[in-house]
């Protein structure tokens, strides 16, 4: 039998589970809605936890699983072992999959398009700060930058640097301005893109209006 594209042989593959009885919907139910709980959102909320709790932070860097169920729970993670890699002045972190395109999905999200690709996997290895140039972060020639790739047993997830002129900013806050490209590495929290908390907007357009 031949299929036009992919959805239709899923579907069909599906279909023939189903109709031999091997697999029950609620099982695919409870897949899909697994999936869609797995968004960087969960990793945002451990790095703001991580920037605000001294403690905490020391405890997502030596034991990254439980320090992250702390914040969203539960965390799935199969099999594998999560790493936080922190990024400083010096150092700067990002994440490939050279075999596939793995992430923690539960903490980053699915992976993106540009991240499955081959030219991704393939260059920035070789030549990680010309393609984080071309992702529009340019990065001081003194900053060391690590690749990191993922296996199958170990998994990471980037604590990007905490911009300055947040230090007021509510844990939420700083949660909105860590996308997915800043746990990956390929990019740095805008602080411009920042979701204001519903008092602070109020506060802040009195302020304005004043
Ligand atoms: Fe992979």
């Amino acid at each position: 039998m031949y299929f036009n594209n992919e959805k239709e042989r899923t579907l069909a593959l599906r279909d023939a589970l189903l109709a031999k009885g091997l697999h029950a919907q609620a099982e695919v139910d409870a897949t899909e809605q697994g999936f869609e709980s797995w968004t960087p959102d969960n990793g945002a909320a451990v790095v703001a936890r991580a920037w605000c709790d001294p403690d905490f932070r020391e405890r997502l860097l030596s034991n990254t699983l439980a320090a992250a169920n702390e914040v969203v729970q539960p965390v799935p993670f199969g099999d594998w072992d999560a790493v936080a890699l922190e990024n400083t002045h010096k150092v700067h972190n990002v994440l490939v999959c050279t075999l596939c395109s793995c992430t923690i999905k539960s903490l980053i999200g699915q992976p993106p398009v540009w991240y499955k690709s081959l030219a991704y996997r393939a260059r920035l290895v070789r030549e990680p700060r010309a393609v984080l140039r071309e992702f529009g972060l340019e990065l001081d020639r003194d900053v060391e930058i690590k690749v990191w790739d993922i296996t199958a047993e170990t998994g990471y997830m980037v604590i990007p640097q905490r911009p300055s002129g947040t230090e007021a900013w509510s844990e939420r806050e700083l949660a909105s301005i860590v996308t997915k490209k800043c746990l990956i590495g390929v990019a740095q929290p805008d602080v411009h893109s920042v979701v204001r908390d519903e008092r602070r907007a109020t506060s802040l357009s009195e302020v304005q209006h004043a």
